[in-house]
């Protein structure tokens, strides 16, 4: 088994109980059960058609994200977590996650997850803060969420939990107590994340308005400093960007296979997969409507229409923008397709900026390069 090439499975499911002003993530209003019913449905479809694709395979990681996954019923994550142990090899301590919102109602469900075989909770508290809760549109107030991860970190083997950052007129101050409180309650992650205006949204409305200003660069590097001496301070190391993790054990191994550009199934609406098949690299993307997606998997059994095969140039790129996130970067011999090497003019010049770690068999990013990883990126790539 141990021969088998790993291999994670990535599960969307879109639906919210109501949609945060700030999220760009492939969401819907809930839906009638029978919907979901047809949706989990077809996801197993989905998993046994392309195992048919992928052959014997490591199983490393299910994770089920979202949308609010911990809103489905939990009889049908049991079925979709069985289905992928039955169709590749699971590792003895396979990890399987699961994104859940703090609040009550799902919190009640939290051990019937358990037993449907999650074992890693992700919780999406954001803020302790109910000024703030209330800003971002959240369904929850402090209270229930702190009700909420003290019972995931009852029920559950491992937990992590997301927090938002930069708000509107948030001091370094505010965060740092925010920070504390998320410390305090013992989890093993913690991915803070910087608020994000992302097109499209409520919140790119408002800002166009003039209702409120996002926070200045300044203030996010001042912030995102603050995070880092916090958590590493109380024994968190920064594997990646925005995760923090208490030892190697707590990193999460569904997010690894992404930055190390191992394979991944994707399935459920609009979920994205990397799969190697027949040595070629293979990226899928399903149909981002419920009903389009039902209807794919219907009718040709897969969910996802028509994958893209990845030039070399495409590859490396991918290896690059992914691997750079993490502490452990990417592989020369990764890059080579970029022309990118110890040597490289534009990789010397960001080692002397201090923005790249001089290595000579990897390209890594230093702390400061990681607060400016899109344009280190850009230089990169754009030579
Ligand atoms: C896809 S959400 C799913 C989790 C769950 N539905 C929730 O909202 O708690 C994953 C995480 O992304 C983060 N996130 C989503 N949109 C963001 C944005 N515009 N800026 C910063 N963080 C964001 C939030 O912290 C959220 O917990
Ligand atoms: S942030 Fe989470 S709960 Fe809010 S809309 Fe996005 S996925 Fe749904």
């Amino acid at each position: 088994m141990t021969d088998l090439q790993p291999l994670g499975v990535y599960v969307h499911w879109p639906y919210c109980a109501r949609i945060c002003p700030y999220c760009d993530f492939n969401v819907v209003r809930d839906r009638k059960q029978a919907e979901q019913a047809g949706l989990a449905a077809a996801i197993v479809a989905d998993l046994e058609a392309q195992r048919a694709l992928t052959g014997p395979r490591r199983l490393v990681s299910v994770f089920l994200g979202g949308g609010t996954p911990s809103l489905m019923d939990p009889r049908w994550a049991a079925d979709i977590v069985a289905t992928a142990r039955r169709l590749w090899d699971a590792e003895p301590d396979l990890e399987v996650s699961l994104e859940a919102n703090p609040t009550d109602a799902e919190a009640g469900r939290f051990a019937a997850f358990a037993d449907a075989g999650v074992n890693r909770l992700s919780l999406g508290l954001q803020s302790f803060d109910d000024a703030a809760l209330t800003f971002l549109g959240r369904n929850h107030d402090s209270a229930e969420a702190r009700r909420a991860a003290d019972l995931a970190a009852r029920i559950f083997p491992r937990l992590s939990v997301d927090m938002i950052y930069a708000l509107p007129g948030q001091t370094v101050a505010a965060w740092r107590d925010q920070l504390a409180r998320a410390i305090a309650l013992g989890a093993e992650h913690i991915s803070p994340y910087q608020l994000t205006i992302e097109a499209g949204t409520a919140f790119d409305r408002a800002v166009g308005r003039g209702r409120f200003r996002p926070a200045d660069d300044e203030t996010g590097a001042a912030l995102y400093d603050t995070t880092q001496t916090l958590l590493s301070a109380a024994g968190f190391e920064a594997y990646e960007v925005s995760n923090h993790a208490r030892g190697e054990a707590a990193r999460s191994r569904h997010n690894l296979i992404y930055w190390r550009g191992q394979d991944y199934v994707g399935v459920g609406p609009g979920a994205h997969g990397r799969l190697t098949l027949d040595g070629v690299r293979t990226a899928t993307e399903a149909a981002a409507k419920v009903g389009d997606y039902i209807r794919d998997v219907a009718e040709t059994g897969l969910g996802y229409r028509e994958p893209e095969a990845l030039s070399p140039v495409e590859r490396a790129e991918e290896r690059l923008l992914m691997g750079l996130r993490t502490d452990e970067g990417v592989g020369f011999e990764e890059l080579a397709a970029l022309g990118l090497m110890a040597g490289h003019p534009v990789v010397a010049g960001l080692v002397g900026e201090g923005l790249l770690a001089a290595d000579p068999s990897r390209l890594r990013a230093t702390r400061a390069g990681r607060l400016v990883l899109d344009g280190v990126t850009r230089d990169l790539i754009v030579r």
